[in-house]
């Protein structure tokens, strides 16, 4: 097969290559899937450049958790009624060197999850990391319906994600942008509110449009940055949920008095961490979603298996609103 791979990490352009590798195997409880479209994380980038020392885990790294296709092989113990089944896939590259950015990738059954025909491959490879990490944010704290969300970043992969997804299950959504681009992808996906953070008060804007109450929940992008909007929009007995923080220091300051007073909690999302029992829920929910037409994530660059330098260095650039998606073969 054609697969993108690395040896050593390192900057996209010296360490990525495209070349022949050996066609995988499934093995007991595993399928195999034809590669339609794989889909780019951070998080890719991160272990192709060694994020915060993690070395190499395997001699050689197929990239890309993400990723949709069709099941044509099966491994012993799984039903052969999934022979030819349309899937998108997740955690393809967890704890296993090769993953999506290849024509064909083996992962254990559960994680091909099965995509209604009137969802495109491009849309089921852009659910994997983000959907589950914003599934996870959303409604590990309970049901969502008639609650205030607000999202910080909601153009964001995760963000836009928590935005559909919270739609979805009959919130009321506030999402906070940094520019005109990404307000047009937040209010395309159905956010209420869109709050332009560099411009506006976020605190008092959601005060405004809430009768005084605040939100119920907050999924934060980057809650170390974001804590005293966090203070300042919480209802009594909210929640925010922090999935990521860009703070060099690591360091969260609450301010313990009117967190106390406000009965808040903090919750801290990791989708490598997501017990069983909620990677499960969160896949039926989103298949769901994406089954009802509700789930079109805003896609930023779509580009060819053999162009995957470009799309990690788009992907790196952070100018990108949307997913990156590379085409690795067509769906026959
Ligand atoms: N914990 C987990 O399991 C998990 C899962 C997925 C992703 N992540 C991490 O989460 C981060 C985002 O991932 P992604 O795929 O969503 O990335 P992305 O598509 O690049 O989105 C990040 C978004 O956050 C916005 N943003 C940055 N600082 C912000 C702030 N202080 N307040 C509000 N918005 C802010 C950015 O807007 P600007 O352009 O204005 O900066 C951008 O729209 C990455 O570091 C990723 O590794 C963690």
């Amino acid at each position: 097969m054609r697969a993108a791979f690395f040896d050593r990490q390192g900057a996209a352009q010296e360490v990525l290559q495209v070349g022949a590798m050996a066609d995988p195997e499934p093995r007991c409880g595993e399928v195999r899937v034809k590669v339609v479209v794989s889909g780019l994380n951070p998080s890719d980038m991160k272990t192709r450049t060694g994020f915060a020392g993690a070395p190499m885990s395997f001699e050689r790294i197929i990239p890309h958790q993400d990723g949709a296709g069709i099941i044509d092989r099966v491994g012993p113990g799984v039903p052969s009624n999934r022979l030819g089944e349309r899937v998108w896939v997740y955690m393809a590259q967890f704890g296993r060197p090769f993953g999506s950015a290849a024509e064909y990738v083996v992962v254990p059954s559960v994680q091909a999850v099965p995509l209604a025909d009137s969802v495109s491959f491009e849309t089921g490879a852009t659910i994997g990391v983000a959907g589950m990490t914003a599934h996870r944010c959303l409604f590990a704290d309970g049901d969502i319906r008639g609650k205030r969300v607000l999202i910080q970043g909601g153009a964001g992969a995760v963000g836009n994600a928590a935005i559909l997804l919270a739609k979805w299950a009959g919130a009321w959504v506030a999402a906070t942008v940094s520019r005109s681009e990404q307000a047009e992808v937040a209010r395309a996906a159905g956010a209420d509110l869109v709050i332009n953070r560099h411009e506006e008060d976020v605190a008092q804007r959601l005060k405004e449009a809430t009768a005084g109450r605040g939100v119920d929940r907050i999924v934060d992008v980057n809650l170390t940055t974001n804590i005293e909007v966090a203070m300042g929009s919480l209802a009594p007995d909210g929640v925010a949920v922090a999935y990521s923080s860009e703070d060099p220091t690591g360091m969260l300051q609450i301010p313990f008095i009117p967190a106390l007073f406000g009965g808040f909690a903090f919750r801290f999302v990791y989708v490598y961490r997501m017990p069983q029992a909620s990677l499960l829920l969160a896949a039926n929910d989103i298949s769901a979603c994406a089954a009802s037409g509700a789930y079109r994530p805003a896609i930023a660059l779509r580009l060819p298996l053999d162009r995957i330098v470009e799309a990690h260095e788009a992907q790196e650039s952070g100018k990108m609103i949307g997913k990156i998606l590379l085409e690795v073969q067509p769906c026959k």
